[in-house]
Formats: structure tokens, sequence, C-alpha cells
């Protein structure tokens, strides 16, 4: 009995250790550190954040603003995933040079390739300025009041902030609006790449794998930062020189197995945990399936266009890849939510928050809070989904109805204000040019075809004979002359007439309509916010993701996605042989990296069981944004690469479970047996810092 008795309190404690979180790097002191060490870390608060000192933060970029980056070489060499480089990648190829399809790798700086508009950003040091920019805000003001106020004093924290010229700052909310930080940023623009494996390799698996365990994809590149003569953030120039970090990461050749710490450090994009469980019923029930249904139809054409042509393969490779990303996730989401009865055990909670709220004498002031979202969720359903529907199809996947929808914003500014005419055609000329760069009438056709029908408008395909839209020379003739002959232009053309109303619908009805009943909820969530701390104190609170840095922490650990089925932690280059399909768009491998396996050329990257490993599962709680963060051990070394989570556990979005919820990360073995053995970049090798730690 004693002994049940203490066992339960073990499982407690370490079910309590892996409940997820995304943690503020300056506030990692106490409960965070002491978490982090019962888990194993041997690292202090200190070692991963400090304002006076080099630490971990310091080799942490944000990279592009969306993914995440690690500086590990004294000569600014940054490793990020291969996704996270993608357009770069693909921006550089062409049929003859196809980089995407054989990989690159710069063998001497002066190959290194440049990349316009690239950057990557690191965090000087983090403040809490909650009490300037709340000032003068109170209750009785109305939202817009509030919001106003608090822009208003943001922007003057900003600007009273003392900073050096290079750098930057920016504020953030936190806790919905309860809490504010300042961040000081330094941004580099020369970024230039450096590295990457073929598709086969970076992508392996593609879409079939995608959001899947077991994994076997090589999913990195790299890149090097270059910086002035005073080692400063500098526009690209050919004088400038290879960055001298403050701190770069190490790298572990002796990795991981089950039970290990891990800690993920990076930019998570965006979270929702504390919904109301109506929210998240809306959200998979209704709103979800209908954008899943949308991607799908658009999916069908362009899949099967890439398949029987090369052109198509390149042209559209980055954004297919984009389109299938979401919507299989989407679909994981569901199938999470629904096997763990996460809308059933979320109701259970609000029934303890509602008890509480008796007990604690809160319910007067919070007790219409959830009532009041079950009846602002009905409301706003329908009038969210429609406004989604028609973001996905016009902006994620039908491009001509996109260049409608920029050439519809320019009208309304040369009506409005014709006097900037030539920024607006500049900007719409800008955007028309990067849709043509990849763009095939044929593709787009049959996703037209597809999507428009499940927006509910009716489809006239003729306009795709008859618009200028779709070549990019009779396009830009429609943005000859005045602003009235620009007007007439685009008016006389088949395909914006046929978008024109559809637009302006959407302007002038259905996003109004989304703000007024979005208004009301995210001021609701504020609250609830509020009245989850003040009702349930001791509960652990950790702020959703905002695209700031982050710590996340757990174990090597593996899963079950269903009874009797156990993954592994950890998969090995023989998975990778295992499920080689010759010629296949997404399981073929390079005959070099099978006949490595054959004779076992490892070199230093195997482990001690003598296979190379490739990818490892933990309970790291992860998302979007986190796409390129370091995996880091107990001793501040880099051991993987974060790229993905499991597919029944990509709900951690609203829902983090530790039973099934888990990030997949490159183990860095196998990336720099690829730069090695497979590319022989070795003069790479010898830039980075290899330890051994475990022995
Ligand atoms: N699912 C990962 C993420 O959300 C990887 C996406 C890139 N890979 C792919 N097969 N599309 O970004
Ligand atoms: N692949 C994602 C990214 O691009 C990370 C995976 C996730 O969403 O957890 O950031």
């Amino acid at each position: 009995m004693r002994f049940l008795k203490i066992l339960f309190l073990f499982i407690v404690f370490q079910a309590s250790a892996q409940q997820g979180g995304m943690w503020i790097p300056s506030l990692l002191e106490g409960m965070n550190e002491d978490e982090m060490q019962s888990l194993g870390s041997k690292l202090t608060a200190k070692d991963i954040y400090d304002v006076n000192n080099s630490s971990l933060k310091d080799a942490i970029g944000h990279f592009n603003g969306g993914c995440t980056s690690e500086v590990i070489s004294d000569k600014g060499l940054v490793l990020t995933n291969h996704h996270c480089g993608f357009s770069q990648i693909q921006s550089h190829s062409s049929l003859e040079n196809d980089y995407l399809k054989d990989g690159f790798w710069a063998m001497s700086l002066e190959e290194e390739l440049p990349n316009e508009g690239l950057f990557i950003e690191f965090i000087v040091s983090i403040h809490d300025v909650t009490d300037v920019v709340l000032k003068g805000v109170n209750d009785a003001m109305t939202e817009k009041e509030k919001q106003s106020q608090i822009t208003k004093n943001s922007n003057e924290a900003m600007k009273n902030w003392s900073k050096e010229t290079w750098q930057d700052v920016k504020t953030k909310s936190f806790y919905k609006g309860n809490q504010y930080f300042l961040f000081v940023t330094e941004r580099f623009e020369d970024i230039r790449l450096v590295g990457a494996p073929p598709s086969s390799i970076g992508k392996f698996g593609s879409d079939t794998d995608n959001w899947v365990f077991p994994r076997h994809t090589g999913d990195f590149s790299m890149f090097r930062i270059y910086a002035d003569a005073n080692n400063r953030p500098a526009k690209y120039s050919k004088d400038n020189k290879p960055y001298k970090p403050k701190h770069f990461l190490p790298i572990s050749l002796d990795g991981v197995e089950e039970g290990d710490f891990t800690m993920v450090f990076g930019f998570p994009g965006r979270t929702n945990e504390y919904l109301p469980a109506v929210a998240i019923e809306h959200i998979t029930k209704d709103y979800n399936p209908t954008n899943i249904a949308i991607r799908e139809a658009a999916l069908k054409v362009i899949d099967q266009k890439m398949k029987e042509s090369d052109a198509v393969r390149i042209k559209y490779a980055s954004k297919q890849a984009r389109i299938a990303n979401a919507w299989k996730k989407w679909i994981g989401e569901n199938l999470g939510i629904d096997k763990s009865n996460a809308v059933e055990k979320r109701r259970e909670f609000e029934a303890t928050f509602t008890k509480a709220l008796k007990e604690r004498g809160l319910e007067s002031k919070y007790g219409t809070i959830l009532p009041e979202f079950d009846k602002l969720y009905k409301d706003f359903s329908p009038i969210n989904i429609k406004r989604r529907n028609f973001i996905e199809v016009f902006l994620v996947t039908n491009e001509l109805m996109q260049m409608t929808f920029r050439a519809y914003q320019v009208e309304q500014t040369l009506i409005a204000n014709p006097q900037n005419i030539e920024r607006a055609k500049a900007s719409l000329i800008g955007r028309l040019k990067s849709i043509h760069k990849n763009y095939d009438v044929d593709v787009d056709k049959g996703v037209y075809q597809n999507v428009m029908p499940l927006y509910g408008k009716k489809m006239d395909a003729s306009i795709y004979d008859k618009t200028a839209f779709t070549n990019l020379e009779s396009a830009l003739k429609l943005l000859e002359g005045s602003a009235e002959d620009v007007i007439k232009n685009l008016n006389n053309d088949a395909a914006y007439a046929y978008a024109k109303p559809i637009i302006a619908e959407f302007f002038n009805t259905i996003d109004r309509e989304f703000q007024q009943k979005n208004t009301p909820i995210t001021a609701l969530q504020t609250q609830y916010m509020t009245a989850l701390m003040d009702a349930l104190p001791n509960a652990r609170y950790f702020p959703d993701a905002n695209s700031t840095l982050r710590v996340t922490y757990g174990q090597v650990r593996g899963y079950s996605p269903r009874d009797a089925v156990y993954y592994n932690p950890v998969s090995y280059l023989d998975g990778v042989i295992e499920k080689y399909v010759p010629g296949d768009y997404e399981f073929d491998v390079p005959k070099k990296l099978r006949d490595l396996h054959k004779t076992k050329d490892y070199g230093q990257y195997a482990d001690s069981n003598g296979k190379v490993p490739v990818c490892f599962l933990g309970t790291n709680h992860t998302t979007g944004g986190n796409s390129g963060s370091p995996a880091i051990d107990a001793n501040g070394n880099l051991v993987g690469l974060n790229f993905d989570r499991v597919w029944e556990g990509t709900m951690s979005d609203m829902n983090y479970d530790p039973e099934i919820c888990r990030n997949i990360m490159v183990d860095l073995r196998y990336v720099l047996f690829i730069v090695d053995k497979y590319a022989g970049a070795k003069h790479l090798i010898d830039e980075m810092k290899l330890v051994h730690p475990k022995q």
C-alpha cells in the first residue's frame, strides 16, 4: 500500500513535470529552473538567458520571421531546416542547376549565395513593461479606447528606450494582454546559403511522412551570417565578413537516449491553450473541415501536374508544400482532439473552474464568462468559416483570384487617393511579378475549377481565356496610364469583372461582420485569462506563443498512437533504406547514401549500437515557428534540430497532452554525417566544435 502510494506520487510528479509550456527565457529562475533540473538538466537559468554575459540565447536567431535558426561556429555558420530555407534554395534553382533536386554545397566562402530580403534576428534583452503599457487603461473604457491607449503607451515606451543605433525594439502582449514585454533586437540582413541536401534527403517522405512518426527526414540546411567591419548588422555587401557571434552551440557526438533531458529554444508562432470548450468544438467540428476540403481540392490538381512535368514541379514545389502542410496538420488536429476527448475534458475543467469561482466568492465577477462564450461563438461560427474560406480560395490556393484581389485593393486606393498611384502600381507590379515567377496557367485554372464551387460561387472557366492577368506582360499593360485608365482597364478585364463583386462582398460585409463579432470574443478571452489565474492560482500558466523567444523542455520519449502500438523514440538510417522506393517522388534515396549504408561508412556519426540515428522524439511543447529550433542537451550542447510534431499530437496548439504530444527532431549526427560523408563538405565540420559530454 505504502509502496503504491509512493509510486502514485512519483507518477503524478512525472506527469506534472511533462505538462508542456513555452516559457519566457528571462523568467526561468525558480519553478522552471527546478523543474528542468529535476528532468536531468545541468543548466542554470543564467546559462540560458543572461544580459551581462554571453548565454545560450545569443546563439538563437529568428529566421526570416517564421522559423528558428542557431549559430554553430565562430564564423557565423547557421543551421535551420531544409523547409525553412526552401524558398531560398528554390530561388537559386533552375532546370540546369536544380539545387532542390541535387542539393547545393558551397565549398568556400566565395561560393556562398546571397539572399535578398532574408534576415536573422537575435534577442539582446527582454524587459517587463506591463506597468508602462497599461498605464491609464481601466474598465470604464471601451475595447477600442483601451487598445488605442495601449498602442500609444507602447509606442512611447519603445521611443524612450535607450538602445544602440544598430538595434531595434518591439513590444509584445502576453497572457492575452495581461502582461507586456519589450524586446531589444539585432537584425542581420546579409545571410548567405551555404548548403542544402537534395530533397530526397531534406524532404524525404514528403507529404506522406509529413507530421508523422516513424520519420526519416534530414530536414536541414545551412546559411552564414555576414556582418560589417565592426561585426554589426549590415545590408549585403561583398566586403562584409562572417559574423563573430557572442555564443555558438557546441555539437554533441554522443546523442540522446530515452529519458534524456532536452530543451528546445526558439520562436514558436501561435498557440491557443486557454480556449473554452465551445471554441475547440467550433474549430474542429466546423471550421477545420471546410478549410481542409478547399486545400484538398487544390492539391488534387497541383499534385497531379507536378508529377507530370519537372518544370511545374520546380515552380510549384514551395507553394504545394505550404498548402499541403496545414491541410495535413488540421486533419491530425481533429483526430487528436477527438481521440483524447479534449472537448469533454475541457468541459470538465470548466466545471472545476466554476466551482472554484463559487468557493472564492468570484462568481459575480467572472460567473458570466463561460455562458457568454457559448453565446458569442454560436453567433461567430458561420462568419468565421465564411471569412476563412474566402482567404483559402483568394489568398492561399487560387493565383488568378489572388491577382484580382490585389488589383481590387489598388482600385480602392486609386478611387480614394489617386495621388498615391505610383506607389499603388509599384506594389501591384511587385506582386504580379512574384506570382508569375512560378506560375502555370493550366495548374491555376484547374485549381480555380476545383475550389471556387466550395466557396459557393458560380464558376466561369472562360475567364482564363479572356483575362490579361494570366500573362505577366499583358497584366502589366493593365497598369499603364492615369488612375482613370487603370480603373477602366481593370474593369474591362474578364477575370477582374468576375471577381470584383465577390471581393467587394468580402470587404463590405464578411470581414466587417467578422471584426464586429471577433472583438468581444478577444476581450472576453483576456478576461477569462485573468479569471483563471484568480480562481485557480496554483495551476501552471505559460503565455500562448506569439513569435517571441521561448524555452520548452522535456525528455526523449516514445509514444503509443493506438492500442497495442508503441513508437520507439529513435529512428535509424536502416529505416531510410526500408522506405526506399526507386524513382519515387517521395521515397527515392540517392545512390551515394545507399552506398554509404551498404558499406557502413559512418565515421564518427554512428550510435553505440553501430547505427546512424536519423530522427528522435521528445515531450517538448513546440509549434509552427519552432522549425529549425535547436534541441539542446543537459549541458547546453546541440543534439537535434526540431522540425515537426507527430500527427496525433498537433492538437497541442489548443490542448497539450503529455501522453501523445511529441516533437520530432533530426539527430545532429545525421546532419553531420550527410555534410561530411554524403556531401564531402568536411571544411564545414572543421568549423564546428564537436564534443563528447557522455564520455
Ligand atoms: N510539418 C512541418 C512544419 O509544419 C514540416 C513542413 C515541411 N515539410 C513538408 N513535407 N511539407 O513546418
Ligand atoms: N514544421 C513546423 C514549422 O515550420 C514545426 C512543426 C510544428 O508545427 O510543430 O515551424
